[in-house]
């Protein structure tokens, strides 16, 4: 564990590197539009990275709507799967949104990982929509 970090992206260069996860995962892995991937909401979201021995192998980035968290672009490189590297991204995300003290926390998840979401402490709610053509559905933190 001692080999893992999740850190705020405070500059261009880390910025830089979470981009390029994403366009590993979203544009090239999952085929959604680059148009789509990076939007509007780069500018304003904090972003996140997963450093794994100094090398950056997953991100997020969070979107705060009033006093709402939306956590966004979930992301770990193929090959660093199954490794908890996703649960150590949102455990520090949720660690983080509570620090600032947010009121509620949820996500547009990707239907497919539902269970996976709950595991980590996620409600599903509501119906199932579609964005960048994969299957989505939202997702709250806790009991919201
Ligand atoms: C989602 C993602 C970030 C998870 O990262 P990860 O580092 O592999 O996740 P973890 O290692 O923390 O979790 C793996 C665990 O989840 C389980 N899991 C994986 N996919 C699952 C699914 N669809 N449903 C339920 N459980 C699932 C694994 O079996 C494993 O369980 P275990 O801990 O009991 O062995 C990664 O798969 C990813 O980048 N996917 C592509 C991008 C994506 O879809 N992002 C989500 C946008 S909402």
């Amino acid at each position: 564990m001692n080999n893992i970090k999740v850190r705020l992206a405070k500059n261009k260069k880390e910025l830089m590197m979470v981009f390029k996860i994403r366009k590993i995962v979203f544009i090239k892995e999952q085929n959604v539009s680059k148009n789509i991937e990076r939007d509007e909401f780069d500018k304003t979201a904090k972003h996140f990275a997963l450093y794994y021995k100094n090398r950056p192998v997953g991100c997020a980035r969070i979107r705060f709507i009033n006093r709402k968290a939306k956590l966004e672009r979930i992301a770990v490189l193929k090959e660093y799967r199954g490794k908890g590297f996703g649960k150590i991204i949102v455990d520090y995300l949720i660690k983080y949104c509570k620090k600032k003290k947010m009121k509620k926390i949820f996500m547009n998840a990707q239907y497919y990982l539902k269970d996976y979401y709950k595991k980590l402490g996620f409600k599903p709610k509501g119906i199932i929509f579609e964005e960048a053509g994969i299957k989505h559905i939202k997702m709250y933190f806790g009991n919201k």
